[in-house]
């Protein structure tokens, strides 16, 4: 049967874009879906001072194609070092939209982030005081934590004393993947929210793990239980104003996925959409798909929604690319493993 929806025009609350020929190949996959995207900074070195991400928006802006609109949401990436200060000032500057909290070793490029909660209180009682959001890599790193429950224990361990000590601070929980941190959202106020990926509405780990490993599917935080993706898709699909999409969509080179110790990150801008429009139509919800994509992120980061739409077909199954060429190497586009009928008009 075919069918078409229009959605207001989204963005993506989470996003890598990298640098370089990696940035101006994923670039235009984002933008010709989304208006904007908060841009995360763990670049290598990382996006640390107002002074690196003025520099990098337009390194992204030089790279967008001709005849494309899309606007970057900065970030900051926390280190033991940054200064309030030049924070407040890219704040107020209108540079940054949000500082990213990696614990240092949980992800891709996290060596420079946070041992020491302690010596980046001041940032954060600067930023709850300017307003200004804090993105938090929910993982623990001890590795005596199994990593299935990195989420869980960085909800005790690390986020709720944080909160505590810095009352008023607005927190998102990026890429969440338990029930335990949907649970936490849905308990806390308004200062708190979460984003969730495409890929963990689809995944759990024995996607990842049974019948051979799949390295197209490893990416941080790991999926996890069946159930923990049913909390998922009901939080996601659940018009909650609190859950929005942030893709984390997470390009790698296929010779540094496809390998012994392969590196996390599944790329998913290429068909995120229409993806997204399977799994909410499956859910009985897609009423509710122009809010997770389009409203709730853009309220909860005071932006006013994106003038234009985008309208998805639903027809005959659509063969998405496989890969992308970069100046890189080819990157492989995520395949949810199912047939998706949808596709982005125009
Ligand atoms: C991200 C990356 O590749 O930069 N990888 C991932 O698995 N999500 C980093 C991150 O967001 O954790
Ligand atoms: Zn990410």
């Amino acid at each position: 049967m075919s069918m078409r929806i229009t959605l207001g025009r989204p963005d993506d609350m989470h996003l890598h874009l990298r640098d370089g020929a990696m940035l101006e190949a994923v670039l235009p996959e984002t933008a010709r879906h989304f208006a904007r995207a908060i841009v995360m900074p763990n670049l290598v070195p990382p996006v640390v001072t107002g002074r690196d991400a003025a520099a990098y928006r337009a390194r992204i802006l030089a790279a967008l194609p001709a005849g494309m609109a899309f606007e970057p949401l900065m970030t900051l990436y926390l280190t033991e070092a940054t200064e309030a200060e030049d924070v407040a000032a890219a704040h107020a500057a209108g540079l940054i939209r949000a500082v990213k909290l990696y614990p240092a070793g949980a992800t891709t490029n996290s060596q420079s982030g946070v041992r020491d909660f302690d010596r980046v209180r001041g940032v954060l009682e600067r930023m709850a005081e300017i307003g200004l959001t804090l993105c938090v890599h929910g993982e623990v790193t001890d590795p005596e934590i199994d990593i299935f429950d990195r989420e869980a224990v960085f909800i005790d361990r690390v986020l709720e004393p944080i909160r505590r000590a810095t009352p008023g601070l607005r927190v998102v929980m990026e890429h969440v993947t338990t029930s335990d941190a949907v649970d936490y959202v849905r308990a806390g106020d308004e200062t708190l929210a979460a984003t969730i990926t495409t890929h963990h509405l689809i995944l759990n780990r024995n996607h990842i793990l049974a019948g051979g490993i799949r390295p197209h599917y490893y990416c941080l935080p790991v999926a996890k239980r069946e159930r923990h993706r049913l909390a998922l898709r009901a939080a996601a699909t659940g018009g909650e104003t609190r859950f929005f999409l942030g893709t984390d969509s997470a390009p790698h080179p296929d010779s540094l996925k496809e390998s012994a110790c392969g590196c996390a990150g599944c790329f998913t801008a290429t068909n995120t959409l229409p993806i997204l429009a399977h799994v909410f139509e499956e859910e009985g919800a897609l009423d509710r798909l122009e809010g997770f994509t389009s409203r709730h992120g853009a309220a909860f980061y005071g932006l006013a929604p994106n003038p234009g739409t985008v309208t998805l077909i639903r027809g005959e199954p659509v063969a998405f690319p496989a890969r992308i060429e970069t100046g890189a190497g080819p990157v492989t586009v995520f395949d949810p493993g199912f047939a998706v009928c949808w596709r982005v008009a125009g």
